[in-house]
């Protein structure tokens, strides 16, 4: 019992929990996703999988993303980059709905499966349907050799290393990393980006570790602001654009963890129902980054402000418009608009774990959950 204690610790490195250690790994993993495949100074990325099956994906009528939890909301995230940066268009669906939809899929297809684990049932049962469709299944997994990654056609690891924490984190940043990649360079490929904008996203990706690192710096800011909505009963994430579904995901961190109910919204949404929940006793996390819809996000905040909800922002470093109106900011590093979510996800994620801290929670391993959904 000892021996075991003692290798948890070692294994944690000097943190109070799995979570928080992955969560400072993000600079590492997203830098090791990365690593031998992004060439941005010869303009250059290599990816193996991609580069063998190109004219499948060139020539594919659509991309459908299959996934469930948390890497549906990365799933969500590849759906605005691949349509913005490389025009192809996509569908992004929960695995489960999928299977059990009758879908229609052709060989003209092409099926991006996202899972950490590689063993989720429902994503497993989807790439194996839409195979049996005659579809071109594209693994996009972080546990090498799962069940997924040797079902798909060909792949790409995310190489994050082991995430022990049932909330996932930088499995979620290191999906993007490699949607993300995977986008830029079909985007080469079918001539939908120029040359500039393309060496411009390379050389931006490859300074998001150090941002990150930036961003994390945020950290005791962050615990102030989560001590001050821990008794919170029921929280709402706005964000538009790329950052429409890191809201979905800050919702969906803070629930699995502190058992908080909390919901994710497209900002503009919210005065199709939601704005109705907003009163004093309700904090809004609201990103609002320079890029993107900016403007339209700060009108958003201000109806939160005149029903007297709890403005959170998530802000580009400098930013004071949001500033003068919220109640507290959280910033980050700027950078371009696509690459936004690696960054804004950081504090969102700081937040739900020292809240679950705070509540005296099981961060880890969360009441009703388990690591790899293996049932369907
Ligand atoms: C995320 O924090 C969750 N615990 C969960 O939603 C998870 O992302 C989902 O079960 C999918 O897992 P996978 O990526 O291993 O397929």
């Amino acid at each position: 019992q000892e021996l075991k204690i003692n290798l948890e610790q070692i294994e944690k490195g000097g943190y109070e929990h799995f979570m928080l250690k992955e969560i400072h790994e993000q600079p590492n993993a997203i830098l090791d996703t990365y690593r031998g495949r992004l060439l941005a100074k010869d303009g250059i990325i290599r990816m193996a999988g991609i580069d063998d099956n190109i004219e499948k994906f060139l020539n594919a009528n659509r991309i459908i993303v299959v996934a469930c939890g948390t890497s549906w909301h990365a799933g969500l995230v590849s759906e605005y980059i691949f349509e913005d940066l490389a025009r192809i268009p996509v569908e992004v669906e929960y695995a489960s709905e999928f299977r059990y939809r009758n879908p229609v899929i052709t060989e003209k297809d092409v099926v991006i499966a996202i899972s950490q684990s590689g063993e989720t049932a429902d994503t497993l049962a989807a790439i194996k349907l839409a195979k049996s469709k005659g579809a071109f299944v594209f693994g996009v997994c972080n546990v090498v050799g799962s069940s997924i990654a040797r079902e798909t056609n060909a792949g790409a690891y995310t190489h994050a290393g082991p995430e022990i924490g049932v909330a996932s984190t930088k499995a979620f940043t290191t999906q993007i990393t490699v949607l993300t990649l995977i986008a830029l360079k079909l985007a080469k490929a079918n001539g939908s980006m120029s040359n500039t904008e393309f060496h411009h996203h390379l050389q931006e990706l490859e300074l998001i570790p150090e941002k990150v690192k930036e961003a994390l710096k945020a950290d005791d800011h962050i615990k102030l602001v989560a001590q001050k909505y821990k008794d919170a009963k029921n929280c709402l994430y706005l964000g538009r654009g790329y950052n429409f579904p890191v809201a979905l995901e800050g919702a969906l961190k803070l629930k699995e963890i502190s058992y908080i109910h909390a919901e994710g919204y497209p900002a503009a949404e919210m005065k199709h129902g939601p704005i109705a929940l907003i009163d004093e006793q309700m904090p809004v996390f609201v990103i609002a980054t320079k890029k993107g819809h900016y403007e339209k996000v700060v009108s958003n905040i201000q109806e939160i402000k005149s029903r007297s909800g709890k403005i959170i922002g998530i802000v580009t470093e400098g930013d004071e418009d949001v500033k003068n109106l919220a109640d507290h900011v959280i910033e980050v590093p700027e950078t371009i608009e696509s690459l936004t979510p690696l960054l804004t996800t950081i504090p969102l994620q700081l937040l739900s774990y020292h809240i679950a801290v705070m509540l005296d929670k099981n961060v880890d391993q969360p009441r009703n959950l388990a690591k790899s959904v293996t049932v369907e």
